[in-house]
């Protein structure tokens, strides 16, 4: 057992083989950061038996809203036998290169990336469910042959195997915000067409009322005349002046951050918003609302990635950012769990 691993509270009286009760499931939460998983299992009744976090951040936050007093770290150092038997395995895992060279037998074409612990891990537990997440970049990653690869390897495992890219918008939440998620079943395909989605909302529907919002003064913005809103629900309404940059950039794009380009943009509160990014960690997210262009708070962020009131927030603010940006979000999980339970068991 590697040094960080360390017993949670609940998973101590777990039988072996987990705790299959009357739709009341257990699961494993992998790469579980701040907890997303847990938000949406937790109060269908579903119970968490293991988790790892490989970041101290993450796993202060995750303790202080879930009751742990700790939970495993490093998932490539923990032995498929130290882990529980549980009913479905949950991840959320980072998107990592292969490297597919000829003929491969086993994994070996995923070794050395995370999802091979994955791999390893269903192999020795057999969880009859598997609920994968990811950005939806990983469909295209290496023109597509890493999630074949990974498709593949599920299906070697005796898994039916389906994928789709959902959105948060379909969730009730106004954020742009699409996801992979792979359904790895034993008994039957997951049908994904069964999922129930809500209408999309505007961002003004979930602001905050009151509050000490950060306005930025008209000279320090520029709106574009007649704004139209994109077939996602955005409204791209123009950019803030700062940081323009002239050298070595196509024309029409100076406004945009040299990172992800998004901070310098400015949305309006009556489309959507645009993803949550993880490397935002100044939450420089402008929006325009009631003719004035603003900073999300800190609590906009939150309600756009459907976390409770009261989750707690431990780290700072930096860090907030990062793990909010990181998150799955809530809602898709609850609906998920739901028709995993419904459909599958
Ligand atoms: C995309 S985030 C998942 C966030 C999570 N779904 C949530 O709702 O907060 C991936 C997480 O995997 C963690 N991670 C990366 N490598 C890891 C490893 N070797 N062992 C355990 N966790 C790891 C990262 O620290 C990060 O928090």
């Amino acid at each position: 057992m590697d040094t960080q691993a360390v017993k949670t509270k609940k998973s101590a009286s777990l039988n072996a083989q987990g705790s299959k009760r009357a739709k009341h499931l257990s699961y494993i939460d992998l790469f579980a950061g701040i907890g997303g998983f847990r938000l949406g299992f937790d109060p269908q009744g579903h119970k968490c038996v293991f988790t790892s976090e490989i970041e101290k951040n993450c796993q202060q936050t995750y303790c202080a809203n879930f009751g742990e007093l700790f939970v495993y770290g490093d998932i490539t150092k923990i032995l498929e036998k130290n882990v529980p038997g549980h009913d479905i395995l949950t991840a959320g895992f980072p998107c990592q290169p292969f490297s597919i060279s000829g003929r491969m037998k086993g994994f070996d074409d995923t070794r050395g990336t995370l999802f091979f612990d994955i791999l390893r891990i269903a192999q020795a537990k057999k969880p009859r469910v598997l609920l994968l997440e990811n950005v939806k970049h990983l469909v295209h990653h290496n023109s597509g042959r890493t999630l074949e690869t990974m498709l593949k390897h599920l299906k070697e495992l005796g898994y039916f195997v389906e994928w789709k890219v959902l959105n948060a918008s379909d969730f009730g939440v106004p954020q742009n915000r699409e996801r992979i998620v792979i359904i790895a079943s034993k008994d039957k395909p997951f049908d994904f067409s069964k999922m129930r989605t809500k209408p999309r909302i505007a961002l003004k529907e979930i602001l905050d009322a009151n509050g000490e919002f950060e306005y930025l003064d008209p000279k320090e913005y520029t709106l574009i005349d007649n704004p139209v809103e994109q077939q996602s629900g955005l409204i791209f309404v123009g950019h803030r002046n700062k940081g323009i940059r002239v050298n070595g950039v196509r024309p029409g794009t100076e406004h945009l951050s040299r990172v992800h380009k998004q901070p310098n943009r400015i949305y309006s509160a009556d489309g959507i918003h645009p993803t949550l990014p993880s490397q935002e960690t100044s939450g420089r997210f402008w929006i325009l609302h009631n003719g004035r262009v603003r900073k999300l708070t800190r609590n906009e962020c939150r309600k756009l990635m459907g976390f409770p009131e009261t989750f707690k927030f431990v780290s700072a603010n930096g860090q907030y950012y990062k793990q909010i940006g990181n998150a799955v979000v809530v809602p898709m999980i609850e609906e998920l769990a739901y028709q995993i339970e419904k459909q599958l068991f």
